[in-house]
């Protein structure tokens, strides 16, 4: 058995992707399945945690069991999570957040004109960074899917949003990312890496990720 390694634990996990609206009928949103989160917190739950899933646009089967709350867009998101992060104990930030929206939503249909459209977007909020400002007890956990530099940007993520540990996913790489069942990782806290996973089952990612974790809040004299 799995044993009860995060009983008592309160965690929450994000998943999917957000959607931002652009008219009635349009949205910008991103390849996320929500399987990578959905996976952390159905594999929470075995390991005896009290799960708590926010999630936002998804195709994948949501874990039976586990409380989900529906969120739309990265302002959404970011209320559910904030309001919820005082009371958690470990916190996971697998889903694909939307950097931009759209500077105004049209209350109607957008509607064909000249040959191009050019949208303005606007900076949504950062809810990763936002939570790192407000961190005390709780241990946070952040993704950076990149193509390029991984270790230096995933570094650069960890530190800009007080990271305890960003997850690396090279999402360019085959069997790594979106959409897919298998991931390929790499764990880095400030001291920098700390796993290396080969290609896994997004299960099994989740489940040696929350094994970490777990080491190392109790290493760093976290009770029981
Ligand atoms: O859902 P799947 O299909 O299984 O795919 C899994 C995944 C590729 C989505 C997942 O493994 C992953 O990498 N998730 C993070 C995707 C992402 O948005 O990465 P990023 O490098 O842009 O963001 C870095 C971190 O900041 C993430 O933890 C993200 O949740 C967070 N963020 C980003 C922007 C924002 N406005 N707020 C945030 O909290």
């Amino acid at each position: 058995s799995r044993g009860a390694k995060l009983k008592g634990k309160r965690v929450l996990v994000t998943a999917g992707g957000t959607m931002e609206r652009l008219d009635p009928v349009r949205f910008l949103t991103n390849d996320s399945s929500g399987k990578m989160g959905f996976a952390i917190a159905e594999a929470a739950q075995l390991m005896g945690a009290d799960v708590t899933l926010i999630a936002g646009r998804t195709t994948a089967a949501v874990p039976s069991g586990v409380n989900v709350i529906r969120v739309e867009s990265a302002q959404e998101m970011l209320e559910a999570v904030t309001g919820r992060f005082a009371d958690m104990d470990i916190v996971i930030k697998a889903a694909a957040v939307a950097d931009y929206r759209a500077a105004q939503i049209s209350g109607q249909k957008l509607k064909k004109t000249g040959e191009k459209l050019v949208l303005e977007l606007e900076r949504t909020v950062d809810i990763l960074e936002t939570l790192g400002q407000r961190k005390q007890h709780q241990f946070l956990v952040g993704f950076a899917a990149e193509t390029d530099q991984v270790e230096r940007y995933a570094m650069d993520k960890l530190r800009r949003k007080n990271c305890d540990l960003i997850v690396a996913n090279d999402v360019a790489k085959d069997g790594a990312g979106f959409n897919g069942d298998t991931n390929i990782v790499q764990v880095y806290s400030s001291e920098g890496l700390v796993d290396s996973m080969p290609l896994l089952s997004k299960r099994e990612v989740a489940t040696r990720l929350l094994e970490l974790i777990e080491a190392r809040m109790n290493a760093a004299g976290g009770s029981s």
